[in-house]
């Protein structure tokens, strides 16, 4: 049975909603937020829930991590960052839970299927399989949530719609199946893992799976004007343009620099990261929210 769940990076956009589900889900849970010292958002965040004690240790400090995580059942990681959060934060965590006993791991994967995917092709997703590779050989149950694309980048973050000039972008083919999951569906979904004991080693979701296609189509219908998919190159010639960009900028360590956006959309649209195995009802039916619930909210309609 689990009653107590720790999650690390509760102050991010993913964390503070898992953490939200996670006492919606069970109202006998007790919850533990990590956060490093300094970071200094989380008692404001937390103050008014009783249920939820905020547990300050620097990743570098491995007692202060086996204090703040002896009595847990499970962690859920909802970090966020380059190689010295992804691998090394995370490598500090594992150690630490290892040490103190939790029995179960939920690291920060949330993406796409990064086990597939050509090495050197995705930087955020070979660091995903390195942690993976450490978690598996690791005395403790691991369950990675793997969701997609999160939906609400494509009205955001994700320049694949151009919503001025009415075109859709795609690259290689306007067919491929692209998996999409809101965050709010995503923190459900991990909320529910942590809960659920029998959790296998892989949880894969989509909110939706659709083609560059099917989105100008949905633009076309919401708006009433048309909507057309533009070639924009292919994924060999993305990727090319991804090395040279990661080779010429100095941001290596920033979490998503353009040259990651444009890997991110090479392993989707080569389909490499493509979700094979989704079981959207293990925790019964849900409503998902769809694509087009994402594009008619953010232009302005309702629902449909
Ligand atoms: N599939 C997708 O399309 C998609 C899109 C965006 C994000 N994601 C993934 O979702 C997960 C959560 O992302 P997010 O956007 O919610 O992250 P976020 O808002 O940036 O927050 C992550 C948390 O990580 C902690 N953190 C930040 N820097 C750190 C460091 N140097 N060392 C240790 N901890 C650090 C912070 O917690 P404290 O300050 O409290 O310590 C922060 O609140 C990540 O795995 C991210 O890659 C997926």
């Amino acid at each position: 049975m689990t009653s107590t769940v720790l999650v690390a990076g509760a102050t991010g956009d993913l964390g503070h909603r898992i953490v939200r589900e996670l006492l919606t889900a069970d109202p006998g849970i007790s919850l533990r937020v990590l956060t490093r010292p300094g970071s200094g958002t989380a008692d404001g965040m937390y103050a008014d829930e009783e249920r939820v004690a905020v547990h300050e240790a620097a990743y570098a400090d491995h007692a202060a991590l086996v204090a703040a995580l002896s009595g847990a059942d499970v962690v859920v990681s909802a970090l966020s960052g380059a190689r010295s959060v992804i691998v090394d934060a995370q490598r500090a965590l594992l150690s630490a839970a290892v040490e103190a006993g939790v029995r179960r791991f939920i690291p920060s994967d949330y993406s796409a299927d990064y086990r597939r995917i050509t090495p050197g092709s995705n930087r955020n997703f070979d660091l995903r399989r390195d942690v993976a590779a450490e978690l598996d050989a690791a005395p403790l149950r691991v369950t990675s949530v793997l969701n997609g694309a999160f939906t609400d980048m494509l009205t955001g973050q994700a320049p694949m719609i151009l919503f001025r000039r009415r075109r859709v972008l795609f690259w290689s083919s306007p067919d491929q199946t692209l998996d999409f999951t809101t965050k709010d569906d995503v923190a459900r979904v991990v909320a529910l893992t942590a809960l659920d004991d029998t959790a296998p080693r892989v949880i894969e979701v989509a909110g939706d799976s659709v083609t560059a296609r099917d989105i100008a189509h949905t633009l076309t219908d919401l708006t009433g004007t048309p909507f057309s998919t533009q070639w924009a190159g292919t994924t060999g010639m993305l990727s090319g343009m991804a090395r040279i960009g990661r080779r010429v900028s100095r941001d290596e360590d920033a979490t998503f620099p353009a040259w990651q956006g444009m890997q991110y959309f090479v392993s989707m649209f080569s389909g490499e990261a493509e979700l094979r195995h989704t079981d959207n009802d293990r925790y019964g039916t849900h409503r998902w929210t769809s694509v087009r619930d994402v594009l008619a909210a953010h232009l302005g309609g309702a629902p449909a």
